[in-house]
């Protein structure tokens, strides 16, 4: 079934492209007609290409699956969803009943974004399909509509439906964090720093809800491109699933096209072969720009949801941002972005290592964030990509050392895991359970204090950060801060941090280390006078020394004296010195 519809979906594909190029705008309305017929007969028939790598293993022999089986699992899982807009005052059993009837449903939730949505997930694709073809064209009078259908739909009530007054609650799930100030009340009533950052972790981490949200996006973006691209998948990256992401993070995707471009060129097996005649382009980045440009376009003129889209063709990673309304997601779309992939994947394994590795890094990237170190808007700040390899570096040094260096993992690689993306040599080991960690007992709140210390007094003025190595090397330039790419090495990830920025951040792991070794900050319990916040949470506070920095007194006073004297003055009364 699945190799004799390929090509009827690749031609009707085609033939709607095609239209859409000779034919112009005008008639774009007849054309996506064409297109949405080729995106039934997709959602019923083809499989889904699942991952931009052939999976090397299902599973690993410890039974945890590999990062491209999840991702895979994912993405079929995402296959078999749809996104509906429901009225909320619409009694939940009947909706699910509603829909019932188009194929069991193994699993639904909703969530508020701009309204109430439901994801709900069949359990084959038939569902979808029989969904796709009894939902009908919105009769809004007045308006004229894009008539592209989509697995997007909102669910309409006639008014005859039972009605409830809390009809979603059961399976309601928040897609972003709860508010700080709750959170930092929720910290304080743990028993130690330890449990905190646990705790922090938990709260913030992408729920199974979240992550299956993410993958239904990626797969809604897919159906659109793939009228162009009928091989073509979207694949989410970075904190969607290096195991780092935080509940409301942005939602990074790679178009990929390799199962189209040559990099899987087949070997002729005869004295005669076919080949596709494509247009010529001048390099990889005009051809990714081009691809990046049009998609961006089709987004932007009849994306459901897709709202206030950005082609950022120029920077040094050419994208498509855009918000899509009814996740809630900000997205970044790139394309040919394959070592970007390979670092998710390095971060995703790094994380599923030692449990540490994860609740350290969340703790960090809130931190940062809470002082402003790092921020959602590009600029010179640290952004959490480079945060983390600092943390990882960090977990290397210690002795005994948390976590291997990358070239370690590189030498436990087996054939299958050999990767070579544009010259640079991405292998590592995919199985963890190959991986033989040293016996490292450092507490959570050690190593936290530590990182604190150990950048406090780091030489950035000298050194280099290099998890490929775990070793600090010479800086081959001048930027304030040089954290080596780990698969580019030529390349700087924090080139853009400027040297105030870089100051900030040092100033502020000296006051948190600082505060980390003050006996009443550590413990709560059992002081006379305990503060309103304590551990983990006072680290979140307000900044003074960040505050003073900011307003350029710093030369006044070695920073180390400043603050010293600045958290005197927040010592409770009565409270003995250390
Ligand atoms: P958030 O801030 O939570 O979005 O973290 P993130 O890890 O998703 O970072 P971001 O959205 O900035 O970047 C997405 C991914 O792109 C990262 O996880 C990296 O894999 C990659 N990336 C980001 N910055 C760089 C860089 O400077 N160099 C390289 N090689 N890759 C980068
Ligand atoms: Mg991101």
């Amino acid at each position: 079934m699945r190799t004799s519809s390929l090509p009827t979906s690749t031609m009707a594909s085609s033939t709607a492209v095609h239209r859409l190029h000779t034919r112009g705008r005008g008639n774009l309305f007849k054309c996506l007609k064409n297109l949405d017929a080729f995106l039934r007969r997709r959602v019923g028939t083809v499989a889904v290409t699942a991952r931009n790598e052939p999976p090397r293993k299902e599973e690993n022999e410890g039974g945890r699956l590999s990062f491209y089986a999840i991702q895979a699992q994912r993405q079929e899982q995402a296959e078999r969803s749809v996104l509906i807009g429901c009225t909320p005052t619409v009694n939940e059993n009947k909706i699910i009943k509603f829909l019932s009837r188009h194929g069991n449903i193994k699993k639904y939730f909703t969530y508020e974004s701009y309204g109430t949505y439901a994801v709900v997930e069949f359990a084959s694709r038939e569902g979808v399909a029989s969904l796709l073809e009894g939902a009908g064209i919105p009769n809004n009078g007045h308006e004229s509509m894009v008539p592209y259908k989509s697995r997007l739909m909102s669910l309409k009530s006639l008014g005859s439906a039972e009605l409830s007054k809390q009809p979603w609650s059961q399976h309601n799930h928040l897609q972003t964090t709860i508010p700080i100030n709750n959170l930092m009340q929720k910290l304080c009533l743990e028993e130690s720093i330890d449990q905190q950052i646990i705790r922090l972790t938990e709260a913030c981490q992408l729920t199974e809800e979240n992550s299956h949200l993410r993958f239904l996006v990626c797969s809604l973006l897919k159906d659109i491109a793939a009228a162009y691209f009928p091989e073509c998948s979207i694949q989410p990256f970075g904190s969607s699933v290096n195991g780092f992401g935080k509940l409301g993070c942005d939602l990074d995707m790679f178009l990929d096209l390799d199962n189209i471009s040559g990099r899987n060129l087949k070997t002729p097996k005869s004295a005669l072969t076919l080949e596709y005649q494509m247009k010529r382009a001048d390099s990889e980045r005009t051809v990714t720009q081009s691809i990046l440009s049009v998609i961006g376009e089709c987004l932007d003129q009849f994306g459901p949801g897709c709202v206030g889209v950005h082609k950022i063709l120029n920077a040094r990673c050419p994208l498509v941002r855009f918000s899509h309304q009814p996740s809630g997601f900000q997205c970044d779309l790139t394309a040919n972005n394959r070592v970007a992939m390979k670092s998710s994947e390095l971060l995703y394994l790094y994380g599923q290592l030692d449990p540490r590795v994860r609740q350290l890094v969340f703790s960090i990237r809130f931190w940062a964030r809470a002082h402003g170190v790092t921020s959602n808007i590009p600029g010179a700040w640290i952004t959490n990509f480079s945060l983390t390899v600092m943390v990882l570096f960090f977990l290397q040094q210690r002795r005994p050392a948390v976590i291997p260096t990358l070239n370690h993992l590189r030498e436990l690689a087996g054939p299958a895991d050999r990767s070579v993306i544009e010259g640079n040599d991405c292998t590592f080991v995919s199985d963890v359970e190959k991986i033989q960690l040293q016996n490292s007992t450092e507490t959570l709140e050690q190593l936290l204090s530590e990182f604190f210390e150990f950048y406090a007094t780091f030489a950035f003025s000298k050194k280099s950060i290099n998890i490929r190595k775990g070793k600090e090397q010479n800086k081959p330039e001048a930027a304030p801060l040089h954290i080596q790419n780990p698969f580019e090495s030529a390349l700087n990830v924090s080139k853009n941090v400027n040297g105030p920025q870089l100051e900030r951040f040092v100033a502020l792991c000296q006051e948190s280390s600082w505060l980390l070794q003050q006996r009443y900050i550590r413990a709560p319990k059992g002081a006379d006078n305990p503060p309103a916040h304590w551990g983990l949470a006072t680290l979140l506070l307000p900044s003074r020394i960040a505050m003073v920095n900011s307003r350029k007194k710093r030369k006044t006073k070695p920073a180390s004296e400043m603050v010293k004297s600045l958290l005197e003055s927040l010592r409770p009364v009565n409270q003995p010195k250390n």
